[in-house]
């Protein structure tokens, strides 16, 4: 019995370090480093540092512009971007694969990739899973042992605040397009994490978190028919929901 447990144990164990080493995500890894997939202009690593976060900047192509620059794009987290309904502010990339072929080709104005390279660089996006905060479960319910405010959070985050007609929780995005009066149809952005992803929206408008949500609340409660703004404490409860994110 003792035996059968330990092979068990074993087989658990390797099973985990190769999971853990998938040749493919360990390729895919370098490539993100490396300046080479365009042709030595930049990497994918310099826009998304930190095994692919953000560096919290907006760029034309691969040059930095002020936030809120009508043309900027905001670099988003690639924490969760094996997931996302859609990708590209412009929600034009159905697919993973296809999004990086656009980055590397059009932004960073390399050569067409290898499927071999695509494939790699989208194993290890995928392999990017958001932090868990602990406070929230992954289908974005809070969690038993999370702080009231993030259960009351989360309960206008569904309810009064009318987020999650949009942002539906668990992934926190869907594919179609939505216009809340940033200057046209943008994708719904995904928010985990979101406490680290300033600037915020497609062009980088806005610093805070609170400012953000602000405006969408007052954007989905005008689009509902029944224009309100958050109270003082409606806004902390809703904070403490998106941090946990
Ligand atoms: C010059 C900075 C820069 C570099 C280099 C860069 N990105 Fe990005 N990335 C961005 C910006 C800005 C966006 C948003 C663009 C848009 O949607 O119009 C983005 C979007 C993405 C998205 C879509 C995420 C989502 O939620 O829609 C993925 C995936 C991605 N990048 C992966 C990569 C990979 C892989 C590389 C390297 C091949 C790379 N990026 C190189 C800045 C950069
Ligand atoms: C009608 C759909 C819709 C509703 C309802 C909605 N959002 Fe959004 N949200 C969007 C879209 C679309 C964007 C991107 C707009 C842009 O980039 O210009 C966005 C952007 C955001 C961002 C910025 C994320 C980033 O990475 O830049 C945050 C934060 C956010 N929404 C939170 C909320 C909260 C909180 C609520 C409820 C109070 C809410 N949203 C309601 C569609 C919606």
């Amino acid at each position: 019995m003792r035996i059968v447990k330990a092979a068990l144990l074993a087989f658990v164990f390797v099973g985990g370090v190769q999971a853990a080493e998938d040749p493919q995500v360990t390729r895919g890894r370098a490539l993100f480093a490396d300046a080479k997939v365009s042709a030595g202009n930049i990497a994918c690593a310099n826009c998304h540092p930190n095994n692919g976060h953000t560096d919290n900047k907006t760029y034309v192509g691969i040059g930095v512009v002020a936030d809120g620059d009508a043309q900027g794009r905001s670099t988003p987290t690639l924490w969760g971007a094996g997931r996302r309904s859609v990708y590209g502010w412009a929600g034009n990339a159905p697919m993973l694969e296809g999004n990086i072929r656009g980055i590397i080709v059009n932004r960073m104005k390399g050569a067409e990739p290898a499927p071999e390279t695509l494939a790699a660089l989208a194993a290890y996006v995928r392999s990017l899973t958001p932090p868990l905060t602990g406070n929230v479960e992954e289908d974005g319910t809070p969690a038993d042992k999370a702080p009231a405010a993030v259960k009351r959070g989360f309960a206008l985050f569904t309810g009064a605040g009318g987020c999650g007609a949009c942002h539906v929780p668990g992934s926190f995005d869907k594919a179609q397009l939505e216009d809340v009066g940033t200057g046209g149809p943008f994708k719904v952005p995904a928010l985990w994490a979101v406490s680290q992803t300033a600037p915020y929206f497609h062009d980088g408008r806005t610093k805070t978190l609170e400012e953000t949500a602000r405006l969408m609340w007052e954007a989905a409660a005008k689009k509902n028919g029944k224009p309100s703004s958050p109270t003082a404490a409606q806004m902390s409860d809703l904070l403490s929901y998106l941090n946990s994110l």
